[in-house]
């Protein structure tokens, strides 16, 4: 038998222990040929695939990225052409479901976030077997408690949010750190309150700078005169919008948000006069290597797809349910966006603790 990979959206720590996770199981239990095709479904389209043994990913449990490369822009259902620097899209669906025929595929491991399983959906439509793997930093997607790559991303904001604490402290300065995440909140949640964070501001809890600025205040009459806050990059004001940075088009969501720590720091300094510095973390919350919970995760994961594929169980996305590794029908419930509950165990302990929301 032989099945297919792909890796498709941002990439995020784990990806290549998912891939090698695949390969050995799929190679040395099952006797199986693995063919991964380059840069998401892009590689699909075009054919453009290579063999993979388990030589091939020997070492790379612990390197970040993804040995196949990915893509964020390349839909094969609105696919991107540029010919003599004119660019026009085309539904190349069925290029890439030829391709697939041709490989004589059993079924198609697909790693990505919502953006590329929703692609996967499409693709099932039109008759292709398909295994999801949920992979993001945003842990975004219903149909998981948990994404890979996620507490990889969680432990460098906690780690940037202890460094900010030594310069704040020292320079009595507000420190506001953004954080990744899209529209959920999680990246900020769970690394604010790792990180000891005294605001967190999140998409899930619109918030009032007012607010913001009396705990600052309330802080400075308690002899602290620093203060640490983490913001999500889709966190907004009660009265205002999600700050865009820019717009990928061909992206299957194109906004890319960006920009609301320079915001809430500008306003802050002028609200409590103190002096204060925004620190964008970006891409560096998806580089790296994997910590040793996403990597035993995403080797889990890799080894349930296989698993799946040789039960016959298409279709369906591996899924991490409390401790245990299943898998739920891939469909529309599962790439749901998956938003922190603004009143859930999670934002109560950190209320509890003294963090403030900001409403
Ligand atoms: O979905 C992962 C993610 O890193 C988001 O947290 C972020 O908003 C987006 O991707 C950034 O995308 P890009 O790499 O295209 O700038």
């Amino acid at each position: 038998m032989k099945i297919g990979v792909l890796t498709g959206g941002g990439d995020c720590p784990g990806i290549n222990a998912v891939l090698r996770a695949v390969v050995k199981t799929a190679v040395n239990e099952y006797g199986w040929e693995v063919v991964g095709f380059r840069d998401g479904f892009r590689g699909l389209v075009l054919n453009d695939f290579c063999r993979l043994t388990p030589a091939d990913v020997m070492g790379i449990l612990v390197r970040g990225g993804t040995i196949l490369g990915s893509s964020n822009r390349d839909n094969p259902f609105h696919f991107r052409l540029e010919e003599n620097g004119r660019v026009r899209y085309e539904d190349l669906s069925g290029q890439a479901l030829r391709n697939a025929e041709e490989q004589g595929l059993a079924c198609l491991l697909v790693i990505g976030g919502d953006g590329t399983l929703n692609c996967a959906l499409d693709f099932i439509e039109k008759g292709l077997r398909v295994i999801g793997i949920p992979k993001t930093i945003d842990n975004d997607l219903s149909g998981t408690d948990l994404t890979f790559g996620f507490m990889t991303a969680v432990d460098t904001a906690t780690d940037a949010l202890e460094k900010l604490h030594t310069t704040a402290e020292s320079h009595h300065r507000i420190m506001v750190l953004e954080v990744m995440g899209r529209y959920a909140g999680w990246i900020a949640l769970q690394s604010g309150i790792a990180g000891g964070a005294d605001v967190i501001l999140i998409p899930e809890i619109p918030y009032d700078l007012a607010r913001v600025g009396r705990k600052i205040q309330e802080r400075k009459t308690k002899e602290k005169s620093f203060s640490i806050i983490v913001v999500a990059e889709g966190a907004h004001a009660e009265d205002g919008e999600m700050v865009v940075r820019r717009r990928v088009e061909g992206s299957p969501d194109p906004v890319r948000l960006g920009g609301i720590g320079q915001r809430v720091a500008t306003d802050l300094e002028k609200l409590t006069g103190n002096e204060a510095r925004v620190t964008i973390l970006g891409h560096l919350q998806r580089g790296g290597k994997p910590s040793a919970f996403d990597r035993i995760l995403a080797t889990r994961y890799g080894v349930a797809a296989v698993h799946l594929a040789a039960k016959g169980e298409f279709n369906r996305m591996v899924s991490l349910q409390g401790q245990t590794i299943t898998s739920v029908p891939l469909d529309k419930e599962v790439t749901k966006l998956k938003r922190v509950p603004p009143a859930g165990e999670l934002v109560q302990a950190a209320r509890n603790t003294g963090i403030e929301f900001g409403n």
